[in-house]
């Protein structure tokens, strides 16, 4: 990383994040309170680094007055959700100060009539759906965290999930957004309109900007009605070739875009039975995939998932298990959430991937995995949303390795599979982003002179390099 000269936090400084917000919103000088804002989901220390300050706005006035001062005093900013990330997006890599969203979490307009809610930064994303249910509606476009990650977050990051094949990711549903600039402006952009071409769109831009060109204080979501019928079928194959090789194929001889397909091999969910303790028929199986269908109308649904069924049977799938009603679903679904979190508490030496390829290339991709499993000598498990031809391959260090050795492995494995994946038309994140842990990969997926052009479009927005600096490309 390039050195960029930024300023020290003085006392002076301090009192002046003091006079905005409170000395109760403004955390220095105690490591054990600043330490969960040093990292985000991803367990690798390397990746962490502390803030110098910890600040808490309760409004845009105030964010755009830090920004001011940060400009002024040439201090890196660093805008953080819930730190559900995997790409390093939220860390503090410079230092300086991290400003946290958690005070600012109403939601504070649900508009029945436009379809449309409009929340601040630090709501999180299942608070509004448990919000709306009442009134037959929701928010679609979330990732699987949806637990715990704030909406600002799912936007800075352009965040996918589980429901994508369906309903698309975040950017299809934010339609207005109230920015502080880096410089401390405070701009509006779009509104209650579904369609809107005034201009560039902007929108388009700050969502999945990583944090890099703005601090989102206002968020407007186009909302979607809330299907009353949903079923889910959890299917054993005998091997995890012949389970990829089914996504294709229902997209395209069953005629049917499902909500969700979704791949998890052997290792993976064997793995989450072992963190949820949960046993289900055909642990032996070699993968198995989970398909989420929905509507209104369950007659519809029933033919759906039917055809689904009987195509899986007829490609080499051992069974076929119906979930028609919450718990079972709820119970499925636990299964491949929870495979991550169990990745990280029994193989916390481990560097966690969200490739994408075209969906027709997906089966692909395992043969490659396999091939660079045994050259590394590394476990590759593999799981995620292979309806988007968006795969979780993630490289663990088996016990044996001397942790010397994965350390200079573990780029080399990187850029194999990141080249193995451009290859095949695909690039090296669908989701997760870039953040620092990515970047010095990023000329893998684009082009010397896109990576030019993005770097202007950050510095006409952010001439002083203070907001997220040290992510997605260096200055
Ligand atoms: C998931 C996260 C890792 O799909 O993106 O579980
Ligand atoms: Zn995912």
């Amino acid at each position: 990383m390039p050195k960029l000269i930024y300023n020290a936090i003085t006392q002076t400084i301090i009192n002046e994040l003091i006079t905005i917000l409170g000395a109760r919103y403004v955390i220095y000088d105690d490591p054990e309170k600043l330490e969960p804002y040093s990292h985000d989901e991803i367990t690798e220390k390397a990746y962490a680094h502390m803030p110098d300050v910890v600040v808490k706005p309760r409004t845009a006035g105030e964010i755009a007055q830090i920004m001011k001062l940060a400009n002024r005093e040439k201090i890196p900013v660093t805008p953080r959700g819930a730190g559900s990330g995997l790409s390093g997006g939220a860390v503090p890599v410079f230092g300086g100060i991290l400003m946290s969203f958690e005070r600012m979490n109403d939601i504070l307009d649900i508009d029945r009539d436009n379809m449309i809610a409009v929340v601040e930064p630090g709501v999180i994303t299942n608070d509004l759906n448990n919000k709306l249910k009442d009134d037959g509606l929701w928010f679609a476009g979330y990732p699987m965290s949806l637990e715990s990650c704030y909406i600002c977050g799912n936007v800075a990051e352009n965040a996918g999930g589980g429901k994508a094949v369906k309903y698309g990711v975040t950017d299809r549903y934010i339609i207005g957004l109230e920015v502080v600039t880096p410089e401390g402006e405070i701009i509006h952009l779009g509104g209650k309109i579904v369609k809107n071409v005034v201009g560039y769109d902007l929108i388009k831009l700050m969502v999945g900007s990583e944090g890099t060109l703005g601090i989102f204080t206002g968020i407007t979501i186009k909302l979607q009605p809330l299907p009353t019928e949903k079923v889910d079928l959890l299917v054993p194959f005998r091997d995890a070739e012949a389970a990829i090789k089914m996504v294709p194929t229902i997209l395209t001889n069953g005629r049917i875009i499902p909500t969700a397909i979704e791949f998890m091999d052997q290792l993976s969910f064997r793995t989450s039975y072992r963190y949820l303790n949960e046993h289900l028929p055909h642990e032996d199986a070699g993968a198995m995939l989970l398909i989420e269908v929905d509507g209104n109308n369950m007659e519809q649904l029933e033919k759906e998932y039917e055809t689904i069924g009987e195509l899986c049977l007829e490609n080499g799938a051992l069974d076929v298990f119906v979930a028609d009603n919450v718990t079972t679903q709820e119970r499925v679904w636990s299964i491949r959430r929870n495979i991550a979190e169990a990745f990280m508490v029994y193989s916390p030496v481990q560097s966690l991937e969200d490739i994408v390829v075209p969906v027709a290339n997906i089966p692909k991709i395992l043969p490659e995995l396999k091939t660079l499993s045994n050259k590394y000598n590394v476990l590759i498990p593999c799981y995620g949303h292979a309806g988007d031809g968006n795969l979780h391959a993630t490289i663990v260090k088996k016990p044996e390795m001397d942790i010397g050795d994965w350390n200079e492995c573990l780029p080399k494995i990187l850029f194999d599979l990141y080249d193995k994946t451009v290859a095949l038309g695909g690039t090296i994140s669908g989701e997760h982003g870039i953040g620092h842990k990515r970047k010095k990969f990023l000329d893998q997926a684009l082009e010397p002179a896109t990576i030019e052009l993005m770097k202007r479009i950050k510095q006409s927005f952010d001439p002083n390099y203070i907001l997220n600096p040290g992510k997605i490309f260096d200055k």
